[in-house]
């Protein structure tokens, strides 16, 4: 799973995209989906589960911590968990290789456990910040041994007994909203968990799936309070994975900038905190409709078709960007196509995901002749012509990669990136899917 070599490829100019294709399943989902079965007593049978390299970290880690599983020869994963409380010591490190939020939810499950856990990641994850989850495990009694500013590698070693806190997020995080509520799971009383800007849910949707009893509540001040009763007893659930819509979110731009497509992407979550982006190149002007709008799993899905459109510049609202916070890479591509300005706020997080993702966007930007505007927390793009012909550094961060390909399918020539092995993190065939619609690409760097 290691990244071990990079490969240069580039995006070229391309006919049309037509066809309906399916993004992978949702990443945010797999990783939970593996994890609550982790804790759960029985079976939990998964279907549609994202496989690439994050998640098949967390899989390894599950094992690691004594649970079982497996993928079946009907393509279904299935975890027997070991109850709440039920983890086991593992014996070596835990290598997280990219994944931010595999570390992050594995840190709040292994914390609370009276045993150390030492947990290691690839350059890119040691380089992030680890004490907005580090923070509230001391508070509860845990100990932690880390490299200096919170970094990977590191060992956390819960308490016994541990106590259960009341933690408002500092900043808006689903990964620390959601370590807080799986450390929650491992002590007697309630856990409450105060987010003043409502971020993805999808944790709370699903310990309630598996039969916690948790709530949510709306304070005044609008911020949510939810509450977790600690030490349930986790029933196994059928759980099926809908495809992500972060990744989907490659193939709607795509759909929108080349011209004379008409794309449908099948299956794709639409649960309100992540549909940011769609809401955004709607105000954009794009043509882009939700069709077969149905339920499954306690979430909503849908199919959403794109046809080539000319878009033009908005204003992005801070309030926007928990919901769409990792589209911002692939908006920005979109931006730098359309008639006008776009501008973009409230980035301060983008800063510390796989890559500082403001810098590396606008150097993307600019590597391609697209003029911008690099704020503390905020990104300004011009609009118009995209030139391309340049060379992405994508410092082993899968969104950067698949944004700039994209940009080279629409570009008037073709935009390269230093390395797309990396995309194997959350998209595996996500040239594969292009290629199907109509995309061109070119092994190595062509551009100039
Ligand atoms: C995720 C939360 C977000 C997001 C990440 C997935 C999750 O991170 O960027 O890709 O599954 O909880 P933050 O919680 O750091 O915003």
């Amino acid at each position: 799973m290691t990244h071990v070599f990079a490969q240069p490829l580039s995006a070229l100019p391309s006919g049309p995209l037509t066809g309906r294709v399916t993004a992978p399943g949702d990443k945010s989902i797999s990783h939970r989906a593996l994890m609550l079965g982790a804790l759960a007593v029985g079976e939990t049978a998964i279907s549609g589960l994202l496989e690439s390299g994050d998640i098949m970290a967390t899989a390894a880690a599950m094992r690691a911590f004594g649970a079982t599983v497996e993928r079946g020869t009907d393509d279904i994963w299935r975890v027997n968990g070991l109850g709440t409380g039920g983890l086991l010591e593992p014996e070596g490190v835990i290598d997280f290789a990219n994944a931010g939020t595999g570390v992050r939810l594995a840190i709040g499950m292994a914390g609370a456990h009276a045993f150390a856990t030492t947990f290691v990641g690839d350059a890119s994850l040691s380089r992030r910040p680890m004490a907005r989850v580090l923070d509230p495990l001391r508070d509860m009694g845990a100990e932690v041994i880390a490299r200096s500013g919170d970094r990977l590698p590191l060992t956390i070693r819960g308490a016994d007994p541990m106590a259960p806190i009341e933690y408002r997020v500092p900043m808006p995080s689903a990964q620390v909203k959601s370590a807080v509520l799986l450390a929650g799971l491992n002590f007697d009383g309630v856990m409450t968990v105060i987010e003043p800007v409502a971020t993805r849910d999808h944790t709370e949707r699903m310990l309630k799936g598996f039969g916690a009893d948790i709530t949510t509540e709306r304070a005044e001040d609008g911020a949510t309070i939810i509450r977790l009763v600690g030490r349930p007893e986790l029933k196994p659930q059928r759980v099926t994975v809908p495809a992500d819509p972060s990744s989907s979110a490659f193939l709607f731009v795509a759909g929108l900038l080349v011209p004379d497509s008409d794309v449908t992407v099948e299956n794709v979550l639409l649960n309100p905190s992540r549909t940011g982006l769609i809401v955004t190149l709607k105000e954009m002007g794009a043509d882009l409709t939700i069709e077969n709008e149905r339920q499954s799993g306690g979430e909503t899905i849908g199919d959403v078709r794109v046809r080539a459109s000319r878009l033009k510049g908005v204003h992005v609202p801070s309030e926007r960007a928990p919901s769409m916070i990792d589209e911002y890479p692939v908006l920005a591509v979109a931006a730098a196509f359309a008639e006008g300005d776009t501008i973009m706020e409230g980035l301060a997080e983008l800063r510390v995901k796989e890559s500082d993702r403001l810098a590396a966007v606008a150097r993307g930007l600019e590597a391609n002749g697209v003029t911008c505007r690099e704020g503390d927390d905020s990104l300004a793009v011009t609009g118009g012509r995209v030139r391309g012909g340049g060379t992405v550094a994508t410092h082993l961060d899968h969104r950067i990669a698949m944004s700039f390909l994209i940009m080279g399918l629409a570009a008037e020539q073709a935009v390269s990136v230093d390395d797309s092995a990396i995309i194997g993190t959350s998209f595996p065939d996500f040239v594969e899917q292009l290629k199907r619609l109509g995309a061109d690409f070119a092994d190595g760097a062509e551009a100039a």
